[in-house]
C-alpha cells in the first residue's frame, strides 16, 4: 500500500495568502483524518511559537496518524520538533539538509564532507529522541547522484527510516525521476530497510506526473497537498495523485488508503478556509471538473456515462442531488443529507448548523448541496466571542458618495459607528474599522457565488493583515453586503483572536 504524506498544513500553509489559524489547522487536520492519509505533516515547529502550536495541537487532535514536524539538520529544530510531538500518538521527525552544489556552497556554505557528516549525525541525534525520522536531501533531483547514494548510506546507518527524494524547485521530468529512484535503488546501502518517499514542486506543472514516475519505479511514500497548494506554483495535488492511481491501476498497480469519497469536503473545506479555490479547470476538484459542454459529449454521456467520463463524480464525494432541501425540510433530512456529504458534527454544532440552514433556506428556494458544504464547511466561521453585526444601513448610487451605518455588539456592548466610502463595501468597512479602532489593513477583497441562479449564496472573502500576521475572513449571505460584514467581521475576529492569545 502506497503512502500517503500530506503536507498541507507545511508546504502548503507557508504559501503565500495560504495561511492558517490554529483552529483552521485542526479544522483541515480532520478532514485529513477522514481522508485517511498516512502521514500529516503539522508544521515545523521550530519555526514560530503559532507552528510549534499548531504541531502540538494537531499531534493531539488526530488519532492514530502519524505527525511528523519538520526540523533543519541542526539539535534545537531537532529538540523543538520532538517537544511538540509529545503527546503525538505516532511521531516522526522530518530532517531536512541541502545536497545540491549551488545550495551547499552559497546557502550553508558547506563542504560536501560536511553536509555528509552533518546529515549522518543530526539523524542520529534525532533517532535518539524519537523512533521516527525521515530525511529528506533538499534539491536531490539538482544534487549530483554519488553523493546522494553516500548521503542516504550515512543517515540510513544513523537509523533513519524513511528516506525522501524532494524535487525542490519542480526541475526534474518523469524519465529523470524514474531513472534516479531507481539508482538509489540499485546504489544506496542499506535501501531496501526503509521506506523511500518523494516530494515534488510544480514550477514546470510536473509534479504529479513526476511523483507518478517515481511511483513506477517503487517509492513508498508520496508527499502531497490538498488542491495541490504550496511553495511557489505549489505541490504535488493529493487530489490528482490519488485518482490517477486508482483511475489507471491497471498501469501502476499500487493502492493508497485514501477514502475518496471524502476528496472533494476536504477540498472544500481548505478553499473556504484560504479563501482560494481551485482554477475551475483544475483537475478532480476544479468546478468544471466533470462538466460536459460540448453537445457530442453530452450526448454521449447521456447515452453511457463512460464515454467521456472516466472517474464518476461520486467516486470523490461529489454528490449526486437526490433530494432537494428548502424551507420545508427538517432536521432529519438536513441531518441526514449532512452524512451523505461526509460530515460528522456534535449535537450542539448540529443545531447551530440547523440554524444556519434555516435562515438560509428562507432566503432561498432551494439549498444546494455546494450551500450546505460551504455553510458547515468551515467551522471556523464561528466565533463565540469578538465582534458580531447587529444591523446596517448602506446608501449609494452613482450620483451620490456611499454611506455606511453599522452596529456591531461584543462581549454584550453595543456600539454603533457610520463612515463614507469609495462606494458601498468600503463605506461599510471604514464604518467598522471606527468601530474596532485597530492597526490592519485589507490587502484582498473577492466576492463569488457559491451556487447558480438569482438567489444565489454569495461568498465573500477577504485578507486582513496586521503586523506579521494575516487572517482570511469568510462570509455568506444572499445579500453581497451582509457576506462582506460577515467576511470582514470574520477576518477582524481572527486578528484579534491571535492579539489575544
Ligand atoms: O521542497 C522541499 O525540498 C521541502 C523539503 C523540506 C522536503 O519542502
Ligand atoms: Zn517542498
Amino acid at each position: 500500500m502506497l503512502k500517503i504524506f500530506d503536507t498541507t498544513l507545511r508546504d502548503g500553509e507557508q504559501s503565500p495568502g495560504c495561511s492558517m489559524n490554529l483552529q483552521e489547522k485542526i479544522e483541515v487536520a480532520r478532514r485529513l483524518e477522514s481522508l485517511r492519509v498516512d502521514v500529516i505533516e503539522a508544521g515545523f515547529a521550530v519555526a514560530s511559537p503559532d507552528d510549534f502550536e499548531a504541531v502540538r495541537a494537531v499531534a493531539e487532535a488526530v488519532g492514530d496518524i502519524t505527525v511528523a514536524s519538520l526540523a533543519r539538520a541542526v539539535k534545537n529544530d531537532i529538540d523543538k520538533a520532538r517537544e511538540a510531538l509529545k503527546n503525538a500518538k505516532k511521531p516522526r521527525i522530518h530532517l531536512f539538509l541541502a545536497t545540491a552544489h549551488i545550495h551547499m556552497l552559497h546557502k550553508l556554505k558547506m563542504r560536501p564532507e560536511e553536509v555528509l557528516a552533518r546529515a549522518a549525525e543530526m539523524t542520529a541525534y534525532a533517532k535518539s529522541l524519537c523512533d521516527d525520522v525521515e530525511f529528506s536531501a533538499e534539491d536531490a533531483t539538482r544534487s549530483d547522484r554519488s553523493f546522494l547514494t553516500e548521503v542516504y548510506g550515512a543517515v540510513i546507518e544513523a537509523g533513519a527510516t524513511v528516506v525522501n527524494v524532494p524535487d525542490t524547485v519542480g526541475y526534474t521530468t518523469p524519465q529523470e525521476m524514474f531513472d534516479l529512484i531507481t539508482h538509489l535503488k540499485n546504489t544506496v546501502k542499506g535501501i531496501g530497510s526503509v521506506d523511500i518517499g518523494v516530494h515534488c514542486h510544480n514550477d514546470l506543472g510536473l509534479a504529479v506526473a513526476n511523483t507518478l514516475a517515481a511511483v513506477k519505479a517503487g517509492v513508498a511514500q508520496v508527499e502531497c497537498t490538498l488542491n495541490g497548494i504550496g511553495e511557489r506554483a505549489g505541490n504535488a495535488a493529493l487530489e490528482e495523485l490519488v485518482l490517477a492511481l486508482r483511475t489507471r491501476g491497471d498501469f501502476y498497480g499500487v493502492r493508497t488508503g485514501i477514502d475518496t469519497r471524502q476528496i472533494y469536503l476536504a477540498s472544500r473545506t481548505l478553499s473556504g478556509i484560504i479563501g482560494i479555490a481551485p482554477a475551475p479547470n483544475k483537475p478532480v476538484v476544479g468546478a468544471n471538473a466533470f462538466a460536459h459542454e460540448a453537445g457530442i459529449h453530452q450526448h454521449g454521456v447521456m447515452a453511457n456515462r463512460a464515454t467521456y467520463e472516466i472517474m464518476r463524480p461520486e467516486d470523490i464525494g461529489i454528490p449526486s442531488n437526490k433530494m432537494v432541501l428548502g424551507k420545508h425540510s427538517g432536521r432529519h433530512a438536513f441531518e441526514s443529507r449532512l452524512a451523505e456529504l461526509g460530515f460528522s458534527l456534535s449535537p450542539d454544532e448540529l443545531e447551530r448548523m440547523f440554524e444556519r440552514f434555516k435562515e438560509l433556506a428562507g432566503r432561498k428556494k432551494i439549498v444546494a448541496d455546494a450551500d450546505i458544504i460551504a455553510l458547515v464547511g468551515d467551522k471556523t466561521l464561528e466565533f463565540s466571542d469578538g465582534y458580531k453585526y447587529v444591523r446596517f444601513v448602506v446608501n449609494s448610487g452613482s450620483t451620490i458618495p456611499a454611506t455606511a451605518a453599522i452596529k456591531l455588539v461584543r462581549d454584550g456592548v453595543e456600539q454603533e459607528e457610520a463612515s463614507t466610502g469609495d462606494g458601498p463595501i468600503d463605506a461599510v468597512f471604514n464604518a467598522i474599522d471606527r468601530i474596532v479602532k485597530s492597526d490592519f489593513t485589507l490587502t484582498d477583497y473577492s466576492l463569488r457565488s457559491i451556487t447558480e441562479g438569482e438567489d444565489a449564496l454569495g461568498e465573500a472573502i477577504v485578507k486582513l493583515k496586521m503586523g506579521e500576521v494575516t487572517a482570511t475572513g469568510r462570509g455568506l449571505s444572499t445579500d453581497i453586503i451582509e457576506a462582506s460584514i460577515k467576511a470582514y467581521l470574520n477576518g477582524v475576529n481572527k486578528l484579534l483572536l491571535h492579539k489575544s492569545g
